[in-house]
């Protein structure tokens, strides 16, 4: 028995957490394990009736729970920040799931705009620290509004939070049994703190790990070989930030945010499962926008629960939708409303 928490939060995240139920509904008849839901409508609209954001009651609950499934963070009239610091990335810490798991795979019949690239090249999986680097919050202004003004962002990276997303990417990296590759993917030439520690860090542990190769690459480079040689990469480790920014690059050449998932990890406690895109608010309440993140992000879920046959399945019923059903995974242009693509992905996960 699983206690899920549901999180469908702004804009299109209801919608498209609803198809994602109905496929977690279909997996649990298949491989037969039972769910209890605990719904949580936090989000931009709560917070503009009501002033709150995520109560101190809310996250201790959360402790208690297997998982959570998450729909968008991001409201048009709330001012940038404020609900992504409020839930998101207060859930990512209090929850400590310090790492942030986004495969990068690019399904059959979907589009990437990467010429003469197809699924055999683009199938790699980056392991974000989720926990420290630029997001701790630590920093300030001096003089603020005076035009002598300073601001501050210190990027925090500690020994043991480091060692333990390295270790995570290793052992993970192991599991996947692929290329056995993982790349660093830092900034050794000018961050001379930061990614010396990571550096030191990983191949301290890579000497664990004879069996993988561990490789470096710059950011910057890193950014460039994604476009240019995608199939060079297996699973890549890298700090909060840089993560982020490549993880979009990365979803952009999978076909785009209506398909790429990710997971908030923390291996010892309570995770939570997102799509990567954000709240889309022009398309709200449309019907059309792509479901397949969120169905991926339940995929993602319940593989992290245990349940890796049922998983295949999930990730199979996807690949035959974006293969042989939907033109495009653009909203409005899937040739299917989001609830018929949840219900072909539900009827084909039952098949
Ligand atoms: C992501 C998002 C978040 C992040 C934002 C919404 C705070 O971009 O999950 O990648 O920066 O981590
Ligand atoms: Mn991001």
């Amino acid at each position: 028995m699983y206690k899920i928490g549901v999180m469908p939060g702004d804009g299109t995240g209801p919608e498209v957490t609803r198809e994602a139920l109905k496929v977690l509904e279909a997996a649990s008849e298949v491989a037969n394990f039972k769910y209890e839901l605990v719904h949580y409508d936090f989000g931009g609209d709560r917070y503009l009736a009501t002033g709150e954001i995520l109560p101190d009651s809310a996250v201790e609950e959360f402790h208690k729970l297997d998982a959570i499934l998450l729909g968008a963070i991001g409201h048009p009239d709330v001012k940038p920040g404020i609900l992504e610091k409020g839930i998101l990335l207060r859930t990512r810490f209090e929850l400590d799931q310090y790492i942030n798991l986004r495969p990068v795979k690019l399904y059959p019949g979907v589009y990437t705009p990467i010429k003469d690239k197809g699924p055999e090249d683009i199938d790699f999986v980056v392991v974000r620290e989720n926990t420290e680097g630029l997001y701790t919050g630590a920093g300030g202004f001096l003089k603020k509004g005076t035009p002598d003004e300073v601001a501050v962002q210190e990027s925090i990276n500690t020994r043991k939070g480091v060692e333990r997303c390295i270790r995570y990417a290793f052992d993970y990296t192991r599991e996947r049994n692929e290329d056995k590759k993982l790349t660093l993917c830092g900034k050794t030439n000018v961050l001379t703190y930061a990614f010396d520690l990571w550096e030191r860090a990983f191949y301290d542990i890579a000497e664990e790990y004879s069996d993988i190769t561990a490789d470096y690459a710059h950011v910057d480079a890193i950014s460039m070989w994604f476009v240019k040689n995608p199939e060079w990469f297996d699973v890549i480790v890298t700090d909060n930030m840089f993560g982020d920014i490549i993880t979009d690059l990365g979803a952009m050449i999978q076909g785009g945010m209506g398909i790429a998932a990710g997971g908030n990890i923390n291996p010892e406690g309570v995770s939570m499962f997102e799509p990567i895109g954000g709240s889309a608010p022009k398309y709200t309440g449309m019907n059309i926008i792509n479901p397949l993140a969120a169905i991926s992000a339940a995929q993602l879920m319940l593989e992290h629960l245990g349940q890796k046959e049922v998983a295949k399945k999930i990730e199979a019923a996807v690949i035959k939708v974006t293969s042989e059903k939907i033109k495009s995974l653009a909203a409005g242009q899937m040739g299917y409303s989001t609830s018929e693509v949840g219900n072909m992905v539900a009827e084909f996960v039952r098949k």
